[in-house]
């Protein structure tokens, strides 16, 4: 293990507002938290990932990071500097030999900032990306100007802040047993303990977000962002059909709906899910679930649908793609869907990683006509846009 990456996340956004802390709001169909932790994860050379939570928000916290392979979170503290420190001291049972110290209110991170603070780290026992100080600072205590101050050599600091782990680890723990704890960030400890750290280029997108201002602005920002990216718009469509069996329940977009009849499968028989992947796969030119996950192989016996659509929208977003919108319709007589469809949205909403107003679930009888009428089997039908670069 040589460099991990320390996500401090046990803040409560009180300058934000709002009823969530501001890390587990939603861009995009995912948390703040969570598209921190994707960057993270998808660099080569970060070999770990830690998060620092509060126990209050062990729910979120679930949500957020629902289908990631993580360690469980440790708690943090009242500041951000004791929150760092037991960060810090949850990564010792297996020292890194680097850690990244990043606020997870910072969701626009990119790689080649992560490259260049990890760069830096070679020759130095700490790295800071940071921007230079474009305007002209003054000192007003009581709202009149009492002092303009140069700006020469000032720099704001952002995360991810580089260390060496020994040594800031042991910045941290004389901080703490001196009865210092105004730190505001990682590098101003490293500093009073006298580490040499270097300053990086940071990047002006890369901001702390703090205000309700802020994070609408980084909400419109990231939704332009994907559109720009992905101009290219597909439509496409699946369909499914699973013939009723003896049984207590049915399982339609991963929600258990309890019925007289089940449905007769290989997997789990989620018709609904199964168009869904269907056409998630058709709008790639991908063939269908059952060239993907074939009836044949013991594998898929009884397996959790969920596991196909994953599949099919991890491809996606494989190609830099997303899934703009989904519109399923199922078709039967019996059970009555309506009351789960908040559920099932929910559902889809999770594994697909967008919004829920983007996915709409609509069931209709077929008035007694056919096979759906005579209760001898349910149908789905889903169309999907998909937006690929
Ligand atoms: N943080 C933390 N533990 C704390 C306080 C802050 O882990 N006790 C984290 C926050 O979750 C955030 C980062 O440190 O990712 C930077 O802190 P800040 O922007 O101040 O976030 P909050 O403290 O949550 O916001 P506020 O100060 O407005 O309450
Ligand atoms: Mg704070």
């Amino acid at each position: 293990m040589s460099i991990a990456a320390l996500i401090l996340a046990a803040g409560s956004g009180s300058r934000a507002g709002g009823v969530l802390p501001k890390q587990y709001y939603e861009l995009g169909g995912r948390s703040i938290l969570r598209h921190v932790l994707e960057a993270f994860a998808a660099h080569p050379k970060v070999d770990r990932l830690q998060v620092v939570i509060s126990e209050n928000d062990q729910e979120y916290y679930a949500a957020a990071v629902r289908g990631l392979d993580l360690a469980a979170p440790v708690p943090g503290g009242a500041s951000r500097q004791e929150s760092g420190r037991l960060g810090l001291e949850a990564l010792r049972r297996k020292p890194p030999r680097q850690v990244l110290i990043h606020d997870a209110a910072r969701p626009f991170i990119s790689m080649g900032l992560i490259d260049r603070v990890i760069g830096a780290l070679d020759s130095h026992e700490g790295a800071v990306p940071a921007l230079p100080v474009i305007d002209t600072l003054k000192r007003a205590p009581d709202g009149i100007i009492a002092q303009t101050i140069s700006r020469e050599g000032l720099w704001t600091a952002q995360t991810p802040q580089g260390f060496r782990y020994d040594l800031i680890c042991q910045a941290h723990e004389r901080a703490a047993a001196s009865g210092l704890t105004h730190f505001t960030d990682d590098a101003s400890i490293a500093e009073w303990a006298g580490m040499k750290v270097a300053v990086v280029p940071g990047e002006p997108q890369n901001l702390k977000l703090t205000t309700a201002s802020d994070l609408k602005s980084a909400e419109e920002r990231y939704a332009g962002d994907i559109y720009r990216r992905c101009p290219d718009i597909r439509v496409s469509q699946g369909f499914d059909v699973h013939a009723f069996e003896p049984g207590d329940h049915v399982v339609l977009c991963g929600v258990r709906i309890p019925h007289e009849r089940g449905l007769k499968g290989h997997s789990d028989a989620d018709a609904a899910m199964h168009a869904l992947t269907d056409a998630l796969l058709g709008s790639i030119g991908e063939a269908d679930i059952g060239t993907h996950f074939p009836p044949s192989d013991m594998r898929w016996r009884n397996a959790e649908s969920s596991l196909f659509l994953r599949h099919a929208s991890s491809l996606i977003e494989g190609r830099g793609g997303m899934v703009a919108h989904v519109d399923l319709t199922i078709v039967c007589e019996a059970p009555k869907i309506a009351p789960y469809v908040p559920a099932m949205r929910q559902n889809l909403a999770g594994l697909l990683g967008i919004d829920g107003s983007r996915i709409a679930i609509k069931a209709t009888t077929s008035e007694g006509l056919g096979f759906t009428g005579r209760n001898e089997g349910l149908m789905a039908w889903a169309t999907a846009t998909v937006r690929l670069p």
